[in-house]
């Protein structure tokens, strides 16, 4: 068990449509053919430095709220970012967010923050935009599927 790589997944999920979002990225990415990836799902004010330093790869989930990505997700970076600063440089990582009608804001404030950290993108982030829609949920299942398979072959 020791050797099985440990993909973390640190999302926000206020509302019933974001937790079938986060609920489908840990269903994609706990594929019953991925057998060498352990994969950790938090809230993101359950989440700290400690269990991003312990995580072969991150995968970051949010809503945008007021041109921003939730304050939440941004007390999880602001607790994290000097802990993980010298540390976490080349994390493979990539994120989802949730957005009622937009979504740039958050990716732009997102791609700033894990710049700073030289954290590395390894999947194009998703973006599930507009009125909800079923499809947004396969979206996600396939994201965590990507990842952690990406992870368990050893691909970054
Ligand atoms: C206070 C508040 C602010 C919001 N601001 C934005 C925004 O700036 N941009 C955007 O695309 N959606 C915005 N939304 C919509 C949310 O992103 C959306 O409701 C959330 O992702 C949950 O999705 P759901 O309604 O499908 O559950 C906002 C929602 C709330 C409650």
């Amino acid at each position: 068990m020791g050797d099985r790589k440990k993909l973390l997944v640190v999302a926000h999920a206020p509302s019933p449509n974001t937790l079938i979002l986060r609920q489908a990225v840990e269903r994609g990415a706990q594929h019953p053919d991925i057998e060498a990836v352990e994969v950790t799902v938090l809230a993101p004010l359950d989440a700290g430095p400690e269990d991003v330093l312990a995580c072969d790869a991150i995968i970051l989930g949010t809503t945008e709220n007021l041109g921003y990505m939730s304050g939440a997700l941004k007390d999880f970076f602001d607790r994290s970012y000097y802990p993980c600063l010298e540390k976490t440089q080349g994390l493979p990582f990539t994120f989802y967010i949730r957005a009622g009608h937009d979504g740039t804001g958050t990716r732009r404030a997102i791609e700033s923050i894990t710049t700073g950290l030289r954290w590395r993108l390894v999947q194009e982030p998703l973006l599930c935009r507009g009125e909800y829609r079923d499809e947004f949920e396969a979206q996600c299942e396939e994201l965590g599927l990507y990842m952690s398979a990406s992870l368990d072959a050893g691909l970054f």
